[in-house]
């Protein structure tokens, strides 16, 4: 799989909005929550389709897995994973997460998660515990001053329950934060060695080089956010040939990892085999210096609107913070989940911007992001957010 030249072009003239569908008349200002799709690889996508359709027996039963299996290694280029690691592809991070979690969970301990972790896991985690005949604990890491003070935290709530399994967030949604999961694995394993250690890392791959950790017994990440591949495809990493298995098998099921994930039924798989063209767009873009145009943004959005609303520049402690994202404190009272919900709606009705606002400390914060297609136009209008909000 190669770039067109046209693809080429977009990228090297920096028309990178055209990497996009054009957007309608909503500025997208919050690609954290669901990221975009490039054009191109919307067209691969419905091409694979097509092709397989001519031929379904063929594809499914003679050409799926190896197809699969290398595109899976592609991301694991792109990740930069190391050679004793393969990734399997999943459908989206909840469910990678929740397959590592039930693989690894057992009665003789609870599975642990932190408060950072993300809403609709953690409620996920809680169903899951009793099915498998053990319970959920969750640390409150509430009030954090710096890294330190939350692998403390975590490691003290390891000591005292004894996880089977831990769901660790590499950053974490409602706050934008990059935890320091380097030092937390190799403390947690030294301190409990039975437990086994598993990464949300939702937001990480494109956004971070290189960003698979060492030592987690499963690793996750979606590529439908910042690597901009399919609705729909995301990978788990582990160990290559490691008995890491789906809940719910089929035929590959007690395959070796990544073929145990390789076949869980008859399933659409033009997500999975055409996300190796995102990563070669990432790549690209990433070379003529994405991460510039993204984290430029930010600053000079992050600065406007702090200033504007007279509250902190960046409330994340010192070298937590991860880059496409940036939290922004909403001078308001504290919103309730459901407030929260309804404030994006007035937002994206008012100021035609979808935006989302998140929780911490007591305090409400909207949550920039930025793209490759995100212009300053695009956030010109959420100085006005507080004003609209006003009747909360
Ligand atoms: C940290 C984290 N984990 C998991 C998810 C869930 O992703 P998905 O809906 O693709 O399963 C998200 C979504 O934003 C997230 O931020």
């Amino acid at each position: 799989m190669t770039l067109t030249p046209e693809t080429r072009e977009l990228i090297d003239t920096r028309e990178w909005s055209k990497l996009w569908q054009p957007a309608g008349d909503i500025a997208l200002t919050n690609h954290g929550s669901f990221g975009r799709t490039f054009r191109a690889v919307r067209t691969l996508h419905a091409s694979i389709e097509v092709e397989t359709d001519t031929d379904p027996a063929r594809f499914f039963r003679y050409d799926h897995h190896d197809e699969i299996e290398a595109a899976a290694d592609a991301i694991g280029r792109f990740l930069g994973m190391p050679a004793d690691q393969a990734a399997a592809f999943t459908h989206n991070a909840s469910t990678a997460v929740l397959e590592a979690a039930a693989a690894y969970a057992t009665p003789q301990g609870p599975i642990l998660t932190t408060s950072l972790g993300y809403g609709g896991i953690r409620y996920g985690l809680v169903g899951l515990a009793p099915r498998l005949a053990t319970s959920y604990e969750e640390v409150e890491l509430d009030s954090i001053d710096d890294a330190a003070m939350v692998s403390n935290t975590v490691l003290e709530a390891v000591e005292r329950y004894t996880p089977s399994v831990i769901v660790l967030d590499q950053i974490s949604s409602a706050t934008a934060m990059r935890l320091p999961v380097e030092a937390m694995i190799p403390a947690i394993q030294a301190s409990s060695p039975e437990t086994r250690i598993v990464i949300d890392a939702a937001h990480a791959a494109g956004m971070e080089r290189n960003p698979v950790v060492a030592g987690a017994d499963a690793w996750v990440s979606n590529l439908h956010k910042w690597v901009c591949a399919s609705t729909g495809a995301a990978v788990i990493v582990t160990e290559r040939g490691s008995d890491l298995a789906p809940a719910f098998r089929s035929w590959t099921g007690d395959d070796p990892f990544p073929r145990s994930f390789t076949w869980i039924g008859t399933d659409a798989k033009a997500a999975y085999l055409s996300a190796p063209l995102a990563t070669e767009i990432m790549d690209r873009l990433i070379a003529a210096d994405l991460d510039g145009h993204i984290t430029g943004l930010l600053d000079e959005v992050g600065d406007h609107l702090a200033e504007t609303w007279n509250v902190a520049a960046d409330p994340r402690p010192d070298g937590m913070a991860a880059p496409w994202m940036r939290p922004i404190e909403v001078p308001i009272r504290s919103l309730t989940q459901d407030e929260l919900n309804g404030a994006s709606l007035i937002v994206r009705d008012q100021l035609k911007t979808d935006v989302i606002f998140t929780q911490f400390q007591g305090s409400t914060f909207l949550r920039l992001s930025a793209h490759g297609y995100n212009k300053l136009g695009d956030y010109e209008r959420l100085a006005k957010v507080p004003s609209v909000l006003s009747s909360y």
